[in-house]
């Protein structure tokens, strides 16, 4: 199983073969939370992933984390101290965000339905609000004079290309993010007059994208289009967030993304960038390409049975707790995330078996037909690829059973 190349390099076993997460046994992991469904996440796998991505890309690039990946205090402690800042979407990611220590001047806030209380938030704590809409500009800038603080805004662009091959789109043609880029020298000249300081522009164009050409023809896009936007701006543009998207190998077959070339085309980019942009801070955005990996959800079997001539594992976590490995409520092909016996990890897989969650309904599905050593009730299961859009991204309350528990190894 650990040479399963989606997690090879990541998690070794110790001497009687059992999963090492951070160095500790799975099941005394569990012993120390005190039960299970458990989310485990792995401090030097997060510590790798951005080491990679500093080597990788242009130096002056700074690293953004985008706090929906993963939202859990202790991951968000960790990572904050490590990146150059944090992207949230929430008044409750703001809380997050700020109890990170992460400067206020490194926090930018993206979402399509920002409430007033939370851009008044935002606002009161002195964060980037990245604007989504000439409604949400006119919201803040009443805001801002109201409360008297300044409104530190930059402009979302809804780009006229789309990411290519990514597991989701947020920009190209009709979309409820960003602003749409016909509309922006009109949004531009209102933040001239009403004196909003002018932080420059955010443009996310896809998620989970597992294609390089892909994502350096985008940050070529993005660039471009950020340069023709800025000679439209008040002032200077500080800054450029030019997204992410970077995808990690979930499924069988799935490639681990080249972010060396990525790295070297946007070097190539950014140097031949026109003058305009030259002062510019450029801001890659990334969620689950710093933490997706370094998560493993541990769930024990709590009964085992034949049906039809097929063996199932039942479990006590289920798709309430890791919902995409359960295949997010009936993908059209559902495909097995990285999955073992944590007791048994440098084990042969020597019998198959299907391992659903406890949950009363047939979407419950964590592993099918998946080939494991023999295992028993008790056992302790272990989903890889599950550090991020994990617990936070699943429906926690569905069925009415105990919320999983977390901790950052
Ligand atoms: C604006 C924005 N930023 C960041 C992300 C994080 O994407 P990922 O976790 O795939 O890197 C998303 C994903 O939906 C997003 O919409």
């Amino acid at each position: 199983m650990h040479e399963d190349p989606r997690i090879a390099g990541l998690f070794s076993a110790d001497e009687d073969g059992e999963l090492l997460i951070g160095g500790d046994r799975a099941s005394a992991l569990v012993e120390r939370a005190g039960d299970t469904p458990l989310f485990i996440y792995d401090r030097a796998v997060i510590d790798r992933q951005i080491a990679a991505l500093r080597a990788a890309m242009p130096g002056d690039l700074e690293l953004h984390y985008a706090v929906k990946a993963n939202p859990y205090q202790p991951v968000v402690d960790h990572i904050a101290a490590q990146v150059d800042g944090l992207d949230i979407a929430s008044a409750g990611e703001l809380e997050i965000a700020l109890a990170s220590g992460c400067d206020v001047a490194d926090i930018s806030f993206a979402g399509p339905g920002k409430r007033d209380r939370e851009l008044e938030a935002a606002i009161r704590a002195g964060v980037t609000l990245n604007i989504e809409s000439a409604n949400e500009l006119e919201r803040g800038i009443r805001i801002a004079e109201r409360v008297g603080a300044p409104l530190r805004a930059a402009l979302r662009i809804n780009p006229t290309f789309d990411l290519k091959g990514s597991g989701m789109r947020m920009g190209g043609g009709a979309k409820p993010f960003g602003i749409d880029v016909d509309q922006v020298p009109g949004l531009l000249q209102r933040i001239g007059q009403a004196g909003v300081d002018f932080r420059g522009f955010h443009v996310f164009a896809g998620s989970q994208n597992l294609k390089p050409d892909a994502i350096i023809e985008a940050q070529r896009q993005t660039v471009a289009l950020v340069a023709d936007l800025a000679a439209e701006a008040p002032g200077p543009t500080p800054t450029a967030n030019i997204g992410g998207g970077f995808g990690l190998p979930y499924f069988p077959g799935d490639e681990p993304l080249d972010i060396v070339s990525i790295g070297q085309a946007l070097g190539e980019t950014l140097d031949a960038r026109p003058a305009i942009l030259r002062d510019t801070r450029f801001i890659l955005e990334l969620g689950r390409y710093i933490v997706g990996n370094s998560g493993v959800y541990l769930t024990r079997v709590v009964d085992r049975k034949i049906s039809g001539g097929q063996t199932y594992l039942i479990v006590d976590g289920g798709l309430h707790h890791q919902l995409a490995a359960s295949g997010n409520f009936g993908t059209v092909v559902r495909r097995n995330y990285p999955l073992t016996n944590a007791r048994k990890f440098s084990a042969p897989g020597i019998e198959n078996a299907n391992v659903v969650g406890c949950l009363c309904t047939p979407l419950d599905r964590l592993g099918e037909k998946v080939d494991l050593p023999e295992t028993e009730i008790g056992d302790l299961i272990g989903i890889f690829m599950a550090g991020a859009y994990g617990r936070s991204a699943s429906p926690e309350r569905f069925l009415g059973h105990p919320a999983a528990l977390e901790l950052l190894a």
